[in-house]
């Protein structure tokens, strides 16, 4: 008999308690049920594969796809696996949503402008939207880090890099704030915010590709209209699309990544203070292998997205059929004892750290040096400038955001100084 209660859904999993604290049922699932059958509080069917070896298996497995075409329940599932509503439809045929061929053609293309190069350059503005942030909240004593911190600069950052012009960049915001409230459902605040997003970025690139006409732009759709392989471009929905997935796919993760890993930082008293010791003395290796550490430990993306069997493929000893989905818990991955020592212990120096916080195979993040270099600039930041940066409630008190892909806090409430 296991030892805790069987994690049977609904009961169990997914609800707010498991959100609070979901590992110690991915460890009992990880170890009893691996791969595991259940019905989603959507109500769909599908199965979670929990151990990191069959994880990482299944995220490179080509007999898995992306389209959500191949589920079995296409229409029952419309808009609970985030398939799109008609309306915002084209927006949705991006990198997440595809398979090669298609997948690999526009994943050339993209590479050629979002080149870790150009995110390198991009450091020292990343760096100054930081400060800013800061600036207006430090006299004050106290914050609520997701609401004036952790989700504006991702947004403000990608819209930088995209070439969003300053001034249409809080229209991007208050979007983004739609979609991240109203959760990835079609209906409702989401299809308006996707409609409004589509006419944007549709008249956004014309004018782009007219500019480019009279001379060099430096900003990655330019980039992207720019970008050619082997004579081919991307169509202007194609573009579309693309700057659509690089807006949404990096604003939500890094908002959470910020947020989770500040907290988990602020609840391991020891592991903060070595970090805000090494950031004194200059030594900035220790803040890199943390922020890979806080990815593993307590990640944005606790499910990777959806996959569906093309055919019928056995994992973990399961057999899956045809048209049923697959979602890889990336949270029960990187918490497997099989794969790293004292997986539930926060060790910001671990090294030997292959997590699946980016996913794994030909969907691999393409935004994670982005990621890395926001994360890092901004948690670093906060740890130089606020002095004994505290929680400003209990640790209990902090309120998670609810949603079946991503793992984030509705809200941080910090303190700092005497
Ligand atoms: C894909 C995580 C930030 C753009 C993914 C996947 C994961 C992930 C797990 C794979 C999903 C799957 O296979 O189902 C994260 C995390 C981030 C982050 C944890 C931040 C902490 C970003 C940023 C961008 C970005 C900043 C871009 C600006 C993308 C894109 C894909 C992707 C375009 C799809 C790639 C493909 O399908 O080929 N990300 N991401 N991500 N990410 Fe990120």
């Amino acid at each position: 008999m296991p030892d805790q209660p069987r994690p049977d859904c609904p009961s169990t999993l997914f609800s707010w308690e498991f959100a609070d604290d979901p590992y110690p049922a991915y460890a009992w699932l990880r170890e009893h049920e691996p791969v595991h059958r259940t019905t989603l509080p959507s109500g769909v069917e599908a199965w979670l594969v929990t151990r990191y070896a069959d994880a990482r298996a299944t995220l490179a497995d080509p007999r898995l796809s992306k389209n959500p075409i191949h589920h079995s329940e296409v229409a029952h599932a419309k808009g609970k696996v985030g398939i799109p509503g008609e309306r915002g439809a084209d927006l949705m045929t991006h990198l997440l949503n595809i398979d090669p061929p298609d997948h690999t053609r526009l994943r050339r293309l993209v590479s050629k402008a979002f080149t870790p190069r150009r995110v390198a350059a991009f450091a020292p503005r990343v760096q100054e939207l930081t400060d800013r942030l800061i600036d207006d909240f430090q006299a004050r004593g106290e914050a609520d880090l997701i609401h004036e911190f952790a989700f504006p600069l991702p947004i403000y950052a990608i819209c930088d890099l995209l070439g969003v012009p300053r001034e249409d960049q809080d229209d991007f915001r208050d979007w983004a704030g739609m979609m991240i409230r109203h959760g990835g459902g079609p209906r409702g605040g989401v299809a308006r915010a996707v409609k409004r997003i589509r006419a944007y970025l549709a008249d956004l690139i014309h004018r782009k590709r007219e500019s480019l006409r009279e001379g060099e732009a430096d900003d990655l759709i330019s980039g992207l209209i720019r970008a050619s392989d082997h004579g081919e471009h991307l169509t202007e929905n194609e573009a579309a699309a693309m700057a659509f997935i690089l807006l949404f796919a990096g604003f939500e993760t890094t908002v959470n990544l910020i947020g989770n890993g500040v907290y988990a930082l602020l609840r391991d008293p020891a592991q903060c203070d070595r970090l805000r010791r090494a950031l004194n003395e200059g030594d900035e290796g220790l803040l890199a292998t943390g922020v890979e550490e806080l990815l593993r430990y307590d990640g944005p993306v606790e499910i990777a997205t959806w996959r569906f069997a093309t055919e019928p493929v056995v994992i973990g000893g399961e057999r899956i059929a045809a048209g049923e989905p697959v979602l890889v818990v990336l949270a029960a991955a990187d918490r497997d004892p099989e794969r790293f020592d004292a997986p539930d212990v926060l060790d910001l120096s671990r090294t030997d750290n292959q997590h699946l916080g980016y996913g794994h195979g030909i969907h691999y993040c393409l935004g994670a040096p982005l990621a890395r270099l926001e994360a890092q600039t901004a948690i670093g930041t906060l740890l130089r400038r606020l002095p004994d940066l505290r929680l400003a409630v209990e640790p209990e008190d902090v309120r998670r955001r609810g949603g079946l892909i991503m793992r984030g806090l509705r809200e941080l409430p910090v303190t700092w100084g005497p």
